[in-house]
């Protein structure tokens, strides 16, 4: 019989899923904070909860703290996933197979960055 392999490792499923969860909670949460207490680029009627913010900070710390196991899997037994010397060449090849692979790897890569530019921005944030 053949013994099929998931498609992930346990430890990145573990890490990844985490981040995963913790990062949703903290946008949904950035959202109505946004809300509450800003609204300048339009906003929908969520109730006007003022301790949101306290929670989103929660959120947006758990997301701060399990984040860099995930880079650091990333750099290391994930590093086939992120962007390679030649992607972008390979990404000129629309119609070759493998290239949404290529194109993958990018934007994991471009999430790692993102994500650290917004949980050291948020960092930064004062509550008041
Ligand atoms: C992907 C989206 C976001 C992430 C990952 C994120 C992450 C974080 C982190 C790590 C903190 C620091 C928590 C602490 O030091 O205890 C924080 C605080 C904060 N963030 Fe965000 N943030 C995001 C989006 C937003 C948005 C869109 C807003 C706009 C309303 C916002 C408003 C704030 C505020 C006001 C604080 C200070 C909260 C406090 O200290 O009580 N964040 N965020």
């Amino acid at each position: 019989m053949k013994i099929i392999q998931p498609y992930q490792p346990l430890l990145l499923r573990v890490v990844h899923g985490l981040t995963a969860l913790f990062l949703i909670l903290a946008m949904i949460t950035a959202y109505w904070t946004y809300d509450v207490y800003d609204g300048r680029w339009g906003h929908i009627p969520l109730p006007k909860f003022e301790e949101i913010e306290g929670i989103h900070g929660t959120f947006g710390l758990w997301t701060l703290l399990i984040f860099p196991t995930l880079v650091f899997y990333a750099f290391h037994q994930g590093r086939k996933r992120l962007i390679q010397k030649n992607t972008f060449s390979n990404l000129s090849h629309v119609s070759k197979q493998g290239w949404s692979y290529h194109l993958h790897r990018l934007i994991n890569t471009f999430i790692l960055f993102s994500l650290t530019f917004a949980v050291f921005t948020g960092k930064m944030m004062d509550e008041k």
